[in-house]
């Protein structure tokens, strides 16, 4: 069985060591000392709604651009969802989020998305006048120029590092002095040590960055997919339809429930071994130099700020499909950010955020993207 090597939408695990950029000191060490830790930053929204105290019913105001997994904690809690639209270029636009306020509405968040720092101070305003709270999503920026201003932080480290999972989470005001223990069976706790490992190990397999791990978890995986067809063919999970689907395509509230589900515990052992030992600002400058040097060879990329560390690299086409189907023949994972959209809003409602979601797609740019991979991606995008 033949696997062919992929260009994976996430760091993955090698032998060797991360260098590191101390100048870029990674948000979710920055606030070690307030943050608590959990399996997924969705675990992170779902706990820290209730324990800024909201009640079953009440509005979170949600970006009608976004992905579902930060929707999941706000339903599967019991809050009702209701959506704002971005501005034309996918950036917060407080008015368009103003107008999306009514009396049930408790709380708001805004992401710093791909890694571009917003200026929250107008919608802390509107919080503070309004009695709501901020939900600021750290989770697509590994460092942040300004302070965090919101009540309830969430940061995903997990994203930027060879984990498999790993999300944090941390408020304002602290936690108060009982904090609730996840809830964890010996099985739980097993059975999450055990995927962890595979993910971790999978991943930096199909990366072919393993060396001598390389071989031996290559016999895991031949054993594993015995007589079946290679999961690595059709390795990229993000959906390539560029035109809106039909309602019959579009999973369910309850199909993405299951997808990205709310694991309250604390993140799987290695997982965790592998942020904390993270040397400080890992990765950071390989992303700048990467997503620069994709700047330089590409039409309509936005020049990068000094003091953002990019996510991944958002394009955009009018029609994607033949660029999304190159990339997937030429194994690179991408991401399309925000499909599918959260089932029960309406897309027509928010115009830029439909726009945004059917056009554009997201490339990987960390640190295991070297000079081969970006020509390879290069190639893929130009066709
Ligand atoms: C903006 C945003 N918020 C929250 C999440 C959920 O993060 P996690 O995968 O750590 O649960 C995601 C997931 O990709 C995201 O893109």
């Amino acid at each position: 069985m033949r696997f062919p090597q992929v260009v994976p939408e996430y760091p993955v695990w090698t032998p060797s060591r991360a260098a590191a950029h101390p100048q870029w000191r990674g948000l979710a060490e920055r606030t070690e000392a307030d943050g608590r830790r959990c399996s997924f930053a969705r675990t992170g929204i779902f706990l820290g709604l209730k324990a800024l105290g909201l009640q079953s019913g009440d509005e979170v105001l949600l970006p009608a651009w976004h992905c579902a997994a930060l929707v999941v904690p706000v339903a599967k809690a019991g809050f009702t969802p209701i959506f704002y639209d971005l501005d034309e270029n996918g950036r917060l636009d407080p008015a368009r989020l103003e107008a999306a306020w009514t009396s049930k509405t408790r709380a708001v968040l805004a992401v710093h998305l791909f890694g571009f720092a917003e200026d929250l101070a107008p919608v802390r305003a509107l919080c503070d006048a309004r009695n709501g709270f901020l939900v600021e999503d750290a989770t697509q920026a590994y460092y942040l120029a300004q302070d965090p201003v919101g009540d309830l932080v969430l940061v995903s480290p997990y994203k930027f590092l060879p984990a498999a999972e790993g999300g944090e989470y941390w408020l304002k005001d602290g936690f108060g002095p009982a904090p609730a223990p996840p809830e964890t069976t010996l099985t739980g706790t097993l059975k999450a040590f055990l995927k962890d490992a595979y993910h971790i190990g999978e991943a930096s397999f199909a990366a072919r960055r393993g060396g001598l791990w390389q071989w031996l978890f290559g016999a895991v995986i031949r054993l594993r997919y015995l007589g079946r067809p290679s999961p690595f063919q059709v390795h990229s999970k993000a959906p390539a339809n560029a035109v809106p689907p039909t309602a019959d395509d579009l999973p369910t509230a309850d199909d993405l429930m299951e997808k990205w589900h709310v694991a309250p515990r604390a993140p799987a052992k290695w997982s965790a071994r592998l942020v904390r030992r993270a040397p400080p600002g890992a990765g950071a400058e390989e992303r700048r130099a990467n997503y620069a040097w994709f700047a330089e060879r590409l039409e309509g990329v936005s020049a990068l700020p000094d003091d953002v560390v990019p996510y991944m690299l958002p394009l955009f086409r009018d029609e994607p499909g033949p660029v999304l189907a190159r990339l997937r023949r030429a194994s690179i994972q991408f991401q399309r950010y925000g499909l599918p959209p959260w089932p029960e809003m309406d897309f027509a409602a928010f115009p830029n955020a439909a726009r945004l979601a059917h056009t554009g797609f997201q490339i990987p740019i960390h640190q295991n993207v070297d000079a081969a991979a970006r020509e390879r991606i290069l190639g893929a995008l130009n066709g």
